[in-house]
């Protein structure tokens, strides 16, 4: 997964050419991305300190609470003060965005002379009755038949013993960019991610919707290993910036598997050696063909 000195973010285009975005990823792509579906993808609780953001310059909720409630007790540092007015201004401004949206969607739908609330109360029908699940279901399947690509994408979740809680943070957020950015793509891809549990999984579990609304969108995740999940090993391919094979084009019939760690380049080698040791096939991509790397 991408850490800001090592994994520039890729995207795939419809002729199945890898290419690198210029983007480095940060914070504000890991955002929680706005869902179709009322609360979706938004955190459910701040449980555990999650934020929004798995910057380590971005604040997050907790962050904000604590020198909220340490105001009572002590005075406020300045470095808190600040953290939480940024805070407070970044929900006023997320609040006021809300409140336009749904000005904007009311206004579309008077023009269009149709009855917002009866839609509503139908949809809240459908769903109760497992028809809306049906039905998203259906349209997935639809939309991945006429996909211009049929190749898959693997995250293997194996490595978090090996990662900092605050860098499982930040996985957790890719997760979510992951699905979200694939669910809103022209060609989106099927996407699994195998190994799924302990606090990766925990941490996605504050999301509302996840795993229910996620599965049935080309979505699919086990706490089962990488094998478990996709037991044709023929079909893999190990995505690894340590391989000697590069990748310039996409084969529809693979899965490619990224490894599911953020380690600021401290674990080298991990994931070639993870590949070799399941025999897998491994390759590059050429990221640096693409982008200037500092
Ligand atoms: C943060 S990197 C992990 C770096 C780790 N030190 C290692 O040895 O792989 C997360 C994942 O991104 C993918 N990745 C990063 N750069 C890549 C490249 N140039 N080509 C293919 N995959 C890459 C790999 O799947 C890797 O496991």
């Amino acid at each position: 997964m991408s850490s800001s000195d090592s994994c520039p973010p890729v995207t795939i285009d419809s002729n199945n050419e890898t290419k690198t975005t210029s983007k480095i990823s940060s914070g504000t792509e890991h955002l929680p991305q706005k869902d179709e579906k009322k609360g979706t993808n938004d955190i459910k609780t701040e449980k555990d300190g999650v934020g929004t953001d798995g910057d380590s310059s971005s604040i997050t909720k907790g962050q904000a609470d604590g020198a909220i409630q340490s105001g009572t007790e002590k005075p406020l540092s300045k470095n808190q003060l600040k953290k939480r007015r940024r805070y407070e201004k970044a929900m006023e401004v997320k609040k006021r965005r809300k409140e336009q949206e749904k000005e904007a969607k009311r206004a579309k739908a008077i023009a269009d002379g149709r009855d917002l609330d009866e839609e509503r109360r139908l949809q809240a029908e459908r769903e109760k009755s497992g028809e809306g699940h049906k039905r998203r279901e259906e349209l997935w399947l639809k939309r991945m038949k006429t996909a211009d690509t049929s190749f898959k994408i693997c995250i293997d979740c194996s490595f978090e013993s090996e990662m900092q809680r605050k860098e499982i943070g930040s996985l957790a957020q890719q997760i979510r960019y992951c699905y979200s950015a694939n669910k809103r793509s022209k060609n989106p891809v099927y996407f699994s991610v195998s190994s799924l549990s302990g606090e990766t999984h925990k941490q996605l579990s504050n999301v509302a919707g996840f795993p229910d609304q996620w599965v049935g969108r080309a979505f699919d995740c086990s706490e089962k290993s990488l094998l478990e999940m996709h037991t044709d090993k023929s079909k893999l391919v190990y995505l690894t910036a340590d391989s000697e094979n590069i990748l310039d084009h996409l084969d529809d019939s693979k899965t490619y598997i990224i490894g599911g760690i953020v380690d600021r380049n401290r674990l080298k080698g991990i994931t070639i050696a993870k590949a070799k040791e399941l025999g897998l096939e491994t390759a590059k991509l050429p990221i640096g063909s693409y982008l200037e790397m500092f």
